[in-house]
């Protein structure tokens, strides 16, 4: 298997590649000022709020969140392989790829992987015709005919240790593939005995995983394929593979819970069912089904688990939710599971139970109003309160305006007024907002912090003037670890560019939150923004200072404070008083 491509060969890449070029290539820009402009590639759109900045060399839509450098956009874009589309700019602009990482080659990696997947693939198939009576009765006992079967590739894995093992040579592979178990002694035995098999597959059609399930009653129910290098549970999707077969551009997506619940709906004629696999929906997962759908409809038992399940998959569809696109939840009468509910009432049955589903504004509306009397002051306050970091997760857009009108209306104050507060901003009443700020980029507050992550995101050299960020990190203020964190980059590398060091944090906690200060219009001229970057850091150590001389005071008070502590405290008082 191919070796990690270095992280300094990566910043060198996005260092020669010019994102406008690359992206211009593929989609129709304009131009204005050291930004361009386009239709959104990656969302329905008709006004523009895709932009390609080339100083900063990373795009960005303020419409759908999409963002990233030029190797991000020909993965989303192209649907390149990671290290393929490093390849694809190393080709483009001449660079060759460092040799520890290069045995194999572009878009080549886990080759093993996948073929042992395919074959096992296979070789499922076949046991369930061959020798899979047992599994055949147990599927036509549920209702599924052969076609559902084969267009789901169902499989059986025979009772036995090393049905698997035995049929193939690349031990490694499988191991890797996750469908043997290693016990250490270097004894190796097949995981999934004796079970029905539902392959897991990839938007290309790959097999990645498998789910298996018992033939009847057992423990435990479900086994699923542990996450390898090609299978990460939290990002697939169960049947969307064989739904886009079907249908490039489906009109809605039902999503459930179960495997069952997918090929119980797709035997009934509703072939657009796609299933989490035992996990809460991710974020992920939700824009990526908002790329082929407007309509999402989320499936739920009607009782109290049910419920809590569905206000976890609200909070992970909030920040894919705007204007065009819709999300639902459907409750299940008590008892039912899709499964349960299509067999009973059929397809048509279904479907028409998912025209009732409840839209996301509704069910968040009446959840957060249950927990709270509407009719006091503080039941409003408390719902205010509750339903602010809900819809801070929202995009700034006409949908979220929206919710706020209608929530704002709940709890009697003005829209104006709790559009502020959500965009985290103190109401000015002598100032009339200017009407530009109002649609589409929420106004930050500025903090020190924020103005020096922006600052250093513009202009990762100014990294390279601090002395010591370490003595950042003491300072108790959010963002404080970030900053330091960045610093510590760019003082290693000042000539990354700014998409690099973003691409550092993508998938950490801070993504999001560096992604606004990456696109944030804090209006520092060009001329000013070392000075304001140096006097940002100058405030941020006055605080230090004064975070750590009330910590001294508090030990001096309590009679704990020793010797040298004492020495530190005078010290910064002088200091204090230069
Ligand atoms: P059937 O009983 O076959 O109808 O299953 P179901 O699809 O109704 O399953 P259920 O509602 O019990 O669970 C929904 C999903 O949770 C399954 O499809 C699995 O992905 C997952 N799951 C259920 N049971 C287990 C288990 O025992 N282990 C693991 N790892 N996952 C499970
Ligand atoms: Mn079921």
């Amino acid at each position: 298997m191919a070796g990690l491509i270095p992280q300094h060969f990566i910043d060198e890449l996005l260092a020669r590649v010019d994102i406008v070029e690359v992206v211009g290539d593929r989609v129709s820009l304009k131009r204005s000022g050291s930004n361009h402009h386009a239709r959104c590639p990656f969302h329905n759109e008709r006004t523009p709020s895709f932009t390609v900045s080339s100083t900063k060399q990373f795009y960005h839509c303020f419409g759908c969140g999409a963002h990233g450098t030029a190797i991000r956009f020909l993965m989303e874009y192209d649907g390149m392989e990671f290290r393929e589309a490093v390849a694809h700019l190393a080709d483009v602009v001449g660079l060759a790829i460092p040799e520890e990482a290069q045995d194999a080659g572009p878009g080549e990696d886990h080759q093993g992987v996948y073929r042992v997947l395919s074959h096992a693939t296979e070789l499922y198939r076949g046991w369930l015709r061959q020798d899979g009576q047992r599994a055949v009765d147990y599927l036509k006992g549920r209702g599924i005919s052969g076609e559902t079967a084969q267009r789901y590739a169902l499989g059986f894995a025979p009772p036995g240790w090393e049905n698997l093992l035995r049929a193939s040579d690349d031990r490694d592979a499988l191991k890797a593939a996750g469908l043997v178990i290693d016990r250490g002694d270097n004894r190796v035995y097949d995981r999934f005995r004796d079970r029905l098999m539902f392959p897991i597959r990839d938007r290309r059609g790959r097999v990645i995983a498998f789910g298996g399930r018992v033939l009847g009653d057992g423990e435990p129910k479900y086994l699923n394929s542990p996450e390898t290098a090609v299978f990460h549970k939290g990002h697939e999707l169960y049947g969307l593979y064989e739904l886009l077969q079907r249908e490039r551009n489906p009109e809605a997506v039902v999503v459930v819970e179960g495997y069952m619940d997918v090929i119980a709906l797709a035997e009934a004629g509703v072939d657009h069912a796609v299933a989490t696999l035992g996990t809460a929906t991710s974020v992920r997962q939700v824009e990526r089904l908002f790329r082929v759908t407007k309509d999402l409809v989320f499936c739920f038992d009607g009782d109290e688990a049910g419920r809590q399940a569905a206000w976890r998959a609200l909070e992970n569809v909030l920040p894919a939710m705007r204007e065009g696109r819709q999300a639902r939840f459907l409750f299940l009468p008590e008892g039912d599971d899709p499964d349960s509910l299509v067999q009973r009432a059929g397809g048509a049955g279904f479907e028409q139970a998912m025209a009732g589903a409840q839209p996301l504004s509704d069910f968040l509306v009446a959840r957060l109003s249950e927990q709270v009397d509407l009719t006091s002051m503080d039941g409003r306050a408390r719902l205010l309160d509750h339903a602010l970091p809900l819809l801070r997760r929202l995009p700034a857009d006409i949908y979220r305006h929206m919710l706020i009108e209608r929530i704002a209306g709940m709890g009697r104050v003005g829209t104006e007024y709790l559009e502020g507060v959500v965009d985290g901003q103190e109401r000015d009443a002598s100032r009339e907002r200017p009407a530009t700020t109002a649609r589409r980029e929420p106004t930050l507050r500025r903090t020190s912090v924020r103005l020096a992550i922006a600052l250093l995101l513009q202009q990762p050299s100014l990294g390279a003037d601090v002395a010591e960020p370490a003595s950042l990190r003491e300072i108790d203020l959010p963002g404080v670890g970030l900053l330091a964190d960045m610093v510590e980059i760019a003082r290693k590398q000042p000539n990354i560019p700014a998409g690099a060091l973003l691409e550092r944090f993508r998938g950490s906690e801070h993504e999001s939150a560096l992604w606004r200060l990456a696109t944030w219009d804090h209006m520092v001229p060009e001329s000013g923004q070392q000075a304001e970057f140096l006097d940002a850091l100058a405030r941020l150590e006055a605080i230090r200072r004064d975070q750590r001389l009330q910590y001294l005071y508090d030990r001096l008070q309590r009679g704990q404070i020793t010797n040298e502590e004492l020495a530190e405290w005078n010290r910064l008082l002088q200091g204090a008083s230069r």
